[in-house]
């Protein structure tokens, strides 16, 4: 039985620079319109104590890089067991059931950068997505690095995979997802 992996954190390494704060990612105060210190009447600062106010922010779309959106959009359906929408202007759809479109787009001038897309999906469905990357003989993982071939993972008490889409972006299905701090 597979044991799962743990995603390991990473602390930046002797002589490496940290990760920016997304304090420093924001102008400084007297360059533009962002003021990164509070001023007097502003409302409190949240704290990790206090619940966020993300209830009304939903994913709504984004866009996949594909050199040919045709065959990655068909494939992420077919994999999947979904349908590819209309044209949308330069984009082709594929509808997610939680109200999430992927808008496949192609980008032909320089290299896609590979990105990691995420599928919740119940366990019948991984049962069947499973069976069809093995029918058209795509490879799946057990881990994101794609060291372990033809093994799925066992992560939080669920079922886990990962395959590689035409242009390289790392999918994964998984039966439940992850538990998050
Ligand atoms: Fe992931």
């Amino acid at each position: 039985m597979h044991e799962g992996y743990s995603r390991p954190r990473r602390e930046p390494e002797a002589g490496q620079r940290p990760a920016p704060s997304s304090a420093s990612l924001l102008p400084a105060p007297t360059q533009g319109a962002f003021r990164t210190e509070p001023e007097t009447g502003d409302p409190p600062l949240m704290s990790s104590h206090q619940p966020y106010p993300h209830a009304g922010v939903q994913l709504n779309h984004t866009a996949v890089y594909a050199s040919d959106r045709h065959l990655s959009a068909e494939f992420l359906a077919a994999i999947l067991g979904l349908r590819v929408g209309a044209p949308f202007g330069p984009f082709l759809p594929v509808d997610l059931g939680n109200g999430v479109t992927l808008d496949y787009c192609e980008k032909r001038d320089e290299p896609i950068q590979p990105q990691h897309y995420a599928f919740l999906v119940a366990d019948g469905q991984f049962d069947a997505v499973i069976a069809r990357l093995e029918a058209v003989g795509v490879t799946y993982y057990a881990d994101p690095g794609h060291t372990d071939p033809g093994r799925v993972n066992d992560l939080f008490g669920g079922r886990g995979a990962y395959f590689a889409d035409p242009d390289g972006h790392n999918m994964e299905v998984m039966t439940r997802p992850y538990a998050r701090p």
